[in-house]
């Protein structure tokens, strides 16, 4: 497996554009099922996950090409609505496809997508809200199968404010008859970006962005083209580690008010945030100080994919945080990882009681999962000495290589393929 060298103690210095985000292409390249024909998605960017998703939608019959940060994607010869197992056990996303498929065919298959390292991720707020809208749902084991002669219009209350699901009853309902209200739906600003697409190809859509989503079946879409939206997490990442290597960090091509939560956080610990339109300015002369307590919630407040990383900013601050995770119950496997680099973290249920210290230091850390992982990449950037960061593949589902991109900033940090036998450059 690949693992990340990281000599740390060097202010992160320079610019950087933010590439786009996962969150939101993902269920973006699944809904253009929806529609027959050749769609032009750009600015999606190059991940595991992103790939994992074009392999799904061509094992589907679909022709994909990717063009730099481009993806054409053609629809016309979709062959069948069953996903591969062994797809779906790769990526939890593909469940995304349900809504789409169940749509377009009226019927669909897929493989319980499971657990994950940060919790059990169910899927029974997607399930209800397909029957709701007139799915026959039949689980047998660990395959569901779905089927809907024609989906009907519904009003459906979620129980929670489920990112996933919310996006999974949006792309079913487009093509359902009549009108479909989706109250307490996710707010996050990727459902928004998902009801612009869907409404370039026809749909009627309104109030993304807003608990309550109002949606006007259509008899058929057309394919069409569209850019995804700046990732939040990644330029949230990059800010973090501007901040703890006392740094000075321009970022480019961002969407500040989807990052609202994240500055209003970080100037409170007493880092320096500049905006002017796209552009954000991150810099951190001296040590940052704690915040009694964070909440992870649902957005616009803190984002729990931001929890990690904050962490590591809060274990070197004056101080004392706690920070709770209300979103996922598995989310701090971080904190063992952190604490054998010198930080000084209790977790309480789901609680972390973060006592700042003046240093981390290097040592040969595991990431367990994506955003843990980008949090132990910012620890070893700020730490004394080398830090060996492994499984390195579970980073590459959510960042573009991101020794590329620390290193663009001035970090030295490289890329082996296992013990340190050969560098991976390009
Ligand atoms: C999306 O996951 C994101 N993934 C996650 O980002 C993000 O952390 C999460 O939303 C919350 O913002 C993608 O968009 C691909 P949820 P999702 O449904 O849709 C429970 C990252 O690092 N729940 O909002 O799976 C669930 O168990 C990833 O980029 C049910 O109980 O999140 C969890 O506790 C990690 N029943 C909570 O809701 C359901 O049917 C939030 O889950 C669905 C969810």
């Amino acid at each position: 497996m690949e693992k990340l060298v990281i000599e740390g103690g060097r202010p992160l210095q320079g610019r950087i554009r933010v590439h786009g985000s996962k969150n939101a292409a993902l269920p973006i390249l699944a809904a253009s099922i929806l529609a027959l024909g050749k769609h032009v998605i750009s600015n999606v960017p190059n991940l595991l996950d992103i790939d994992v998703m074009l392999s799904i939608l061509s094992a589907l019959g679909c022709r994909t090409e990717r063009h730099n940060d481009h993806v054409v994607i053609d629809t016309s010869h979709i062959k069948t609505s069953h996903i591969p197992e062994e797809l779906m056990g790769q990526m939890r996303s593909s469940i995304f496809l349900m809504g789409p498929l169940l749509a377009r065919f009226g019927h669909v298959t897929v493989t319980q997508p499971g657990g994950c390292a940060i919790g059990e991720r169910k899927i029974d707020l997607h399930l209800r809200g397909l029957e709701a809208l007139g799915a026959n749902i039949r689980i047998d084991g660990g395959t569901i199968h779905c089927s809907a002669e024609r989906l009907r219009g519904a009003d459906i209350m979620l129980d929670l404010p489920s990112v996933g699901a919310t996006e999974n009853i949006l792309m079913a309902a487009v093509l359902a008859e009549g009108r479909t209200i989706i109250r307490n739906a996710a707010r996050e600003p990727e459902i928004e970006d998902l009801q612009n697409y869907l409404n370039a190809m026809g749909a009627k859509v309104s109030g993304a962005g807003t608990s309550t989503i109002t949606i006007d079946g259509v008899e058929s879409l057309r394919c069409c083209q569209y850019a995804v939206i700046p990732d939040r997490i990644v330029a949230g990442t990059l800010m973090v580690a501007a901040a703890v290597t006392r740094g000075d960090v321009t970022l480019t091509g961002v969407c500040p008010e989807h990052l609202a939560a994240i500055t209003h956080v970080l100037r409170q610990a007493g880092v320096q945030i500049d905006i002017s339109d796209d552009i954000m300015r991150i810099s951190c002369p001296a040590r940052t100080r704690a915040i009694d307590r964070i909440v992870t919630q649902p957005y616009p407040a803190f984002p729990t994919d931001m929890q990690p990383q904050l962490m590591v900013l809060f274990s070197l601050s004056y101080g004392t945080s706690i920070i709770k995770e209300t979103i996922f119950e598995g989310r701090f496997k971080h904190v063992d990882e952190l604490n054998r680099m010198g930080a000084d973290i209790r977790v309480d249920m789901h609680s972390a009681f973060v006592r700042g210290v003046p240093r981390l230091y290097g040592a040969t850390v595991e990431a367990t999962d994506l955003r843990a992982g980008a949090a132990l990449v910012i620890a070893g950037l700020a730490a004394v000495g080398t830090t060996n960061v492994e499984q390195v593949h579970h980073i590459d589902r959510g960042y573009d290589r991101i020794e590329d991109m620390f290193a663009r900033l001035g970090a030295r940090i490289e890329r082996y393929a296992s013990a340190p036998a050969e560098r991976i450059i390009g």
